[in-house]
């Protein structure tokens, strides 16, 4: 019998693997009334190594049961990562409604990309015999992640995948899963190349207040991005179901998130009620096998609904905690309009690891600093503010607690960010070694990991340079997720 809550690091609603290392999410599908969250897995080690992967189910996407293994290696190399499907109309010849996954199968001198399927609700996999279904062109290395989806226009439709090549986005078709028509290539000049891409999605999205639609194609890159080393990119464009071409400028760099630690996220296929919904693996390739847990490594991100607003700089993508996030509510405390002064603490009493933060600052040009100390204990803190002066959020995790296992840990992570109407709206998840912060209702994110002693639990509210009024602090006691063991 595992014990889930184990060591102080692990997260209490927040996605973790029974034991040994995970990273990215895979084959993410709404199905029968289940959220499908399969992941790269490592079964045999908390170090990453020949990937699976592993497999979870839940009705509201807080609470998951995790099941057996679904992909195993096998002679055609390791599983990596890849979406799922229904298979509506049986296209491939799976059976009809069979759950399909396409995923890249990596062996040590390519990489291509194959099949599986299941006939039971994702209990149990078959893997397509014709594998692989798609090779890499000539001297192509880097060719993976695919991401599939059904596209249909004027009645007629087929399946597009969306598959990372070096440092482009490569587009296929297809009738039935099985044969793939390469049809067009996006992004060589595009965005940030510090490295390779990987884990492409593409999706539409309706731009609020308008009647107007967008696609947004996200790029995960493993070195270079805002919090250093891994991040993730979005592009905004049209999709015409073979090309994407991007409204902005080859040299416009739009972030995902501008903390560290937000990778390879992806978007459930057929989510009920036409959400968006993404979830993302919370770490990052630059420390990711070093971070001090032990049994287990790797944490996901809460689910995040996507939209597309227009701001002052253009049409932008929005990010908020997916509204079964806030079922983990627990008891709350609520303060209204306190002034807090250079010096004070008002929440001198609260403790916790587990909390939701969800406050309004209204901006007072005199004030420097104003935010959250989380985590507070003997010469540990980790600080969640808004800098007045210089008009970004940030994250310090430099004094947070063990930091010693990679020299770019200290950095702090901050977000262009400006007041709306004079006020400043945080909402903070921390839940152990997991921040996420929507800033401005999404307009921005910073996600970090931190590994603080398990006694530093104090919360502080505090302002720098001059005093600051918040209007609104609810405090939140977030309960822990409903984890369940392997079945089977
Ligand atoms: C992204 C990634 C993918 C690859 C997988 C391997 O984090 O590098 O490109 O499929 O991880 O585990």
């Amino acid at each position: 019998m595992i014990d889930f809550n184990d060591q102080h690091f692990r997260p209490l609603y927040h996605f973790s693997p029974p034991a040994n290392w995970l990273n990215d999410p895979n084959g993410l599908v709404f199905y029968q009334g289940e959220y499908h969250l399969f992941y790269q897995y490592h079964p045999g080690s908390s170090v990453w190594g020949p990937m699976h992967w592993g497999h979870a189910v839940s009705l509201d996407l807080m609470n998951w049961k995790h099941l057996p293994v679904a992909l195993y290696p096998d002679e055609h190399g390791m599983i990596f990562s890849g979406s799922a499907v229904i298979d509506w109309e049986n296209s491939a010849g799976f059976g009809k409604e069979a759950m399909v996954a396409v995923f890249t199968h990596h062996h040590d001198h390519y990489e291509a990309q194959s099949l599986a399927y299941s006939n039971d609700c994702g209990r149990t996999w078959t893997k397509y015999t014709g594998n692989p279904v798609l090779l890499p062109p000539d001297g192509l290395c880097d060719f993976r992640d695919p991401k599939v989806f059904w596209y249909e226009e004027n009645g007629a439709g087929y399946w597009v995948m969306v598959l990372a090549a070096h440092h482009a986005i490569r587009f296929y078709t297809s009738p039935n899963l099985i044969d793939w028509t390469p049809v067009s290539t996006f992004g060589e000049h595009y965005g940030a190349h510090n490295s390779v891409w990987e884990t492409p999605d593409l999706f539409r999205l309706p731009v609020e207040g308008c009647d107007q639609s967008r696609w947004v194609l996200t790029v995960g890159i493993g070195s270079g991005g805002p919090g250093g080393a891994s991040g993730m990119q979005y592009f905004i464009g049209q999709f015409d179901g073979k090309a994407f071409t991007s409204d902005n400028s080859e040299s416009t760099v739009l972030w995902v998130d501008f903390g560290a630690d937000y990778y390879a996220a992806q978007s459930w296929s057929d989510s009920p009620d036409g959400r968006r919904l993404m979830i993302g693996w919370l770490n990052n390739w630059q420390y990711a096998q070093l971070i001090p847990t032990t049994t287990w490594r790797g944490v996901l991100s809460l689910p995040r609904e996507m939209s597309l607003r227009r701001t002052a700089d253009g049409i932008r993508l929005f990010q908020q905690p997916a509204a079964e996030v806030l079922n983990q509510r627990g008891a709350h405390i609520e303060w209204t309009d306190l002034n807090v002064s250079p010096g004070d603490n008002p929440l001198v009493n609260l403790h916790g690891c587990a909390l939701e933060l969800d406050v309004a600052f209204i901006v007072n040009p005199q004030v420097e600093y104003f935010g959250f100390r989380l985590r507070v204990g003997a010469g540990e803190q980790t600080i969640i503010a808004y800098d007045m002066r210089e008009q970004k959020l940030f994250v310090d995790r430099s004094h947070s607690g063990q930091t010693d296992f990679e020299p770019g840990f200290t950095r702090v992570h901050f977000a262009k960010m400006r007041p709306v109407d004079g006020i400043v709206h945080l909402q903070i998840f921390l839940d152990w070694s997991c921040i996420e912060v929507f800033g401005n209702d999404g307009e921005v994110t910073i996600t970090d990991t931190i590994f603080p002693a398990e006694a530093s639990q104090g919360v502080e509210l505090f302002a720098q340079g001059g005093e600051v009024q918040v209007r609104l602090l609810k405090v939140y006691e977030m309960k822990p997720a409903s984890i369940t063991a392997v079945e089977g």
